[in-house]
């Protein structure tokens, strides 16, 4: 891969891919490593730069995966390394990069060190991986602190012998201890080990959470921790975490071709977020500020601004995303007035044909902005959420422990649809079946209902994206122009330009070039062009 250009991350184009829901080859109803292998010529014709996939390690699948028993080995259910390595190699020789996930935080309850710690018992030199505490009461029967769990309860759980240990997430996942120096020795092997597999980077777990303030001290009033909102806390955003990013950018650097890494870091401010990737840290950190920006005007352009300003600061390249594992799919979110937190909250049902008119124009306006884009997987087929889960299917670990207030995590996770009309939709061997139930409505939207076909969603990200390496390469930097209200229009370089008609209303404007590619039906006559609602329109100036 030595003949790509240099910082390929720079503005890179990457797909999440989850694998239990990507594409299933020996039928068990759970997507895996081969599944994925089979589909890597579709992601080389979409057109993206690499692929992130979230975590297949050898895991009890407490939490979809992020709770890992081995760090070393691919789940069965998955695959094996050997799957692994000849998937990172099919993908170099199709020029696509390969990120996997790493989850640092927490481990499984399953995991070999864990359970030593548990059986040797309160005191053990291996308890001191992980936080055990005695309680708090008489006996010892109250938690240590006060922290609540992501996931909802609390952040602790008591073992047999009347220790308790601490948990930010799931009971399955038990915190590891950074303090701990044979923590910090085992992450970097494991860095080593997939690096030296040919990985191209790492998307990071939970970066913000690895440190935890001296002593866990309270915090002393009620407080309840969402995935993407977690604000001031003992336990989050600690400068502690910073020393751990630049001992790991030190192991990237060594190895050849631009590894990098992604933090899925949580911090009260864009700056704070912008710290993760100041030049001897990470490489980006995922922009969630932007994720939970309401689909208007005055907030995207300053929240625009805001995100470049901040990476800017530090020399790192803005990223930008819609949609993933953990938030409502953006063909429902953004039809919400409100965004604040979007993870794991209970989705709404939308009018489905104007939540995928908006989320196309989301889309294309995602696409034209300097830096790197994260899709996620099924958006280019413009899945909606799947609203509709009954209770017992749905795993989200939240949903069980939140009582349901929390945890619809589900929705977004549904197995993705190839072809065919009846489900698994090709996702698995005819009359298969899927992990969770899909609609019967996703016929029509498979990849194969949509392939070729002008005006489906998927032709316009394969279209946008083959413009985006022609028009957008070199990664111009963006200025706005002055626009009529419910529009924005900004410029990447001379030649460049992207209108956006966020308005409920047609707009006319004058044609400013050569239309590229539009979002929905733009029509120009006598050079005005009329722009529907909720539309994006790319033009060659
Ligand atoms: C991250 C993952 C999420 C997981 C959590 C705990 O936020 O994206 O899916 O549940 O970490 O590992």
């Amino acid at each position: 891969m030595s003949d790509l250009p240099p910082a390929w991350w720079r503005d890179a184009v990457i797909y999440q891919i989850y694998p239990r829901s990507f594409a299933d080859a020996n039928g068990d109803g759970i997507g895996d490593l081969p599944g994925i292998r089979s589909r890597l010529p579709y992601l080389r014709d979409l057109g993206v730069d690499a692929v992130w996939l979230s975590p297949f390690y050898l895991s009890p699948q407490a939490d979809a995966g992020y709770d890992v028993a081995d760090y070393r080995t691919v789940d069965p259910i998955f695959g094996s390394v050997d799957d692994a390595r000849c998937l990172v190699a099919d993908a170099h020789d199709l020029g696509l990069r390969v990120i996997v996930d790493l989850v640092p935080n927490h481990s499984s309850d399953q995991h070999d060190w864990f359970r030593q710690a548990l059986a040797e018992g309160p005191g053990s030199p291996l308890r001191g991986r992980y936080h055990f505490r005695d309680g708090r009461g008489s006996s010892g029967e109250l938690p240590p602190n006060d922290w609540p769990s992501i996931f909802g309860g609390p952040a602790w759980t008591r073992v047999a012998d009347g220790q308790w240990y601490l948990h930010l997430f799931a009971p399955e996942q038990p915190d590891l201890n950074w303090e701990h120096p044979a923590v910090a020795d085992e992450f970097r092997t494991i860095l080593r080990f997939w690096l030296d597999l040919g990985v191209d980077g790492f998307r990071i777990d939970v970066a913000h959470g690895l440190v935890k303030e001296k002593g866990l001290p309270d915090i002393g009033k009620e407080t309840s921790w969402h995935l993407l909102d977690v604000g001031e806390s003992p336990c989050f955003d600690r400068p502690g975490v910073h020393d751990i990013y630049r001992s790991w950018r030190t192991i990237l650097d060594e190895y050849p071709g631009e590894r990098i890494a992604v933090a899925e870091a949580w911090a009260p401010t864009l700056a704070r977020v912008a710290d993760y990737v100041r030049p001897d840290e990470l490489h980006q950190a995922f922009n969630f500020s932007y994720m939970s920006t309401a689909w208007n005007v005055p907030a995207q352009r300053a929240m625009i601004d805001a995100s470049l300003a901040a990476n800017d600061a530090v020399g790192a390249p803005t990223t930008w995303t819609l949609s993933n594992h953990d938030v409502v799919r953006h063909t429902n979110r953004l039809m919400q007035d409100e965004q604040g937190d979007v993870a794991g909250k209970k989705p709404a049902a939308v009018d489905p044909a104007a939540g995928l008119r908006r989320a196309r124009a989301a889309t294309l306006l995602l696409l034209a902005l300097p830096g790197s884009a994260y899709l996620y997987q099924g958006e280019e087929l413009g899945l909606p959420e799947v609203v509709d889960l009954p209770p017992e299917v749905r795993q989200d670990p939240a949903f069980h422990r939140a009582t349901g207030q929390d945890g619809y995590r589900d929705g977004c996770r549904v197995p993705i649809p190839w072809s065919g009309v009846t489900a698994p939709y090709g996702f698995g061997p005819e009359g298969g079946s899927s992990w969770l139930p899909q609609p019967d409505s996703w016929a029509e939207l498979s990849v194969a209902a949509q392939d070729g076909v002008a005006g489906s969603t998927l032709s316009m990200y394969r279209d946008a994206l083959a413009l985006r390496r022609k028009a957008l390469a070199g990664n111009a930097a963006l200025t706005w122009h002055d626009a009529p209200e419910g529009v924005l229009v900004l410029d990447r370089g001379p030649e460049f330009r992207c209108t956006v008609n966020m308005g409920d209303s047609p707009v006319r404007l004058d044609a400013p070039g050569e239309l590229l590619i539009a979002s929905g039906p733009v029509t120009i006559e006598a050079g005005v062009a009329i722009i529907p609602a909720d539309t994006t329109v790319w033009w060659s100036l």
